[in-house]
């Protein structure tokens, strides 16, 4: 059986916020839009639902702005983006030190591609750092503990999980909120995006299931959804702020897009903080 390719929702939310450079403030996202993305995004609106686009840029701009407010606070900061696809934080901010993880033919086209922007004068020069990893493998896993424990232990860190946690399984998510609470101290944060179970009712969700099987080869079986509470029981921390794509809409005073939640796939946002 061939393998899911889930990476391509990376080049996907890629080009929405390429899509809304306004929303995401992501005027780097052009660089890393593909043809395939785009023809992935027609058939999204097409199959599933026509929000997307709005739906990743607001998600990317709470990241984003709670990014800016952590790092104003704790400049020295280590910033670590758990599965980093195509995101451009740390062009946008300027953090002092920046982690970012994926699998690794991701993190390999990323690195050399980024290396060749920088070159042209394209992207700004940024402290960033990669690391390939399989989150659905244990012994990945025990090798991403070690490398991040050598990096922040002393550092205030700021970890995010955007667009990856329906991805992967309870007890890997699980060691992996493990692994984070142990390596980061008082007031570091966990940002955290997630779709919870009560989702799956939902007519859009199930069109989402069937697309994903069409054209990414991933199963019906293979999504997972969480609430708030198993982020905040898994780490012990507490929640400060909590809120959706829909909500963060309306506070931005934008037209009403994602207003019908029935008809739309509003996520769920936390910033968890130990
Ligand atoms: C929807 S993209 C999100 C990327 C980025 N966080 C964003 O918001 O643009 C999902 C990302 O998770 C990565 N990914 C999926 N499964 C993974 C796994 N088991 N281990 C590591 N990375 C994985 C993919 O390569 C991809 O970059």
């Amino acid at each position: 059986m061939s393998k899911p390719n889930i990476s391509d929702t990376a080049f996907l939310v890629n080009y929405h916020r390429a899509k809304h450079e306004r929303i995401s403030l992501d005027v780097y996202s052009k660089y890393w839009v593909t043809k395939k993305s785009i023809s992935l995004s027609k058939k999204l609106s097409k199959e599933v639902y026509k929000n997307d686009d709005i739906e990743i840029c607001l998600r990317s701009r709470f990241f984003l702005e709670n990014l800016r407010c952590f790092l104003a606070r704790n400049p020295q900061a280590v910033v670590v983006n758990v599965e980093a696809g195509f995101t451009s934080y740390p062009y946008l901010l300027e953090p002092a030190r920046f982690i970012e993880i994926d699998l690794p033919h991701i993190t390999t086209y990323k690195a050399n591609k980024i290396k060749m922007l920088v070159k042209k004068g394209k992207l700004p020069k940024r402290n960033v750092e990669f690391i390939s990893t399989d989150l659905q493998n244990k012994k990945d896993l025990k090798i991403l503990e070690q490398k991040l424990s050598g990096v922040i232990l002393k550092e205030k860190s700021f970890f995010i999980l955007e667009g990856i946690t329906y991805y992967v399984e309870k007890k890997y998510l699980q060691q992996l909120l493990h692994i984070i609470n142990n390596l980061q101290s008082s007031g570091c944060e966990l940002a955290v995006e997630f779709w919870s179970p009560d989702i799956q009712g939902l007519p859009v969700f199930k069109r989402l299931v069937q697309y994903a099987k069409r054209h990414l080869n991933y199963e019906p079986r293979q999504w997972h959804l969480y609430d708030i509470g198993f982020f905040a029981g898994a780490t012990g921390y507490e929640v400060v702020e909590f809120t959706s794509t829909g909500r963060l809409e309306k506070f931005m005073g934008r037209k009403c897009l994602l207003c019908d939640e029935h008809n739309n796939l509003l996520t769920k946002m936390a910033i968890l903080r130990k």
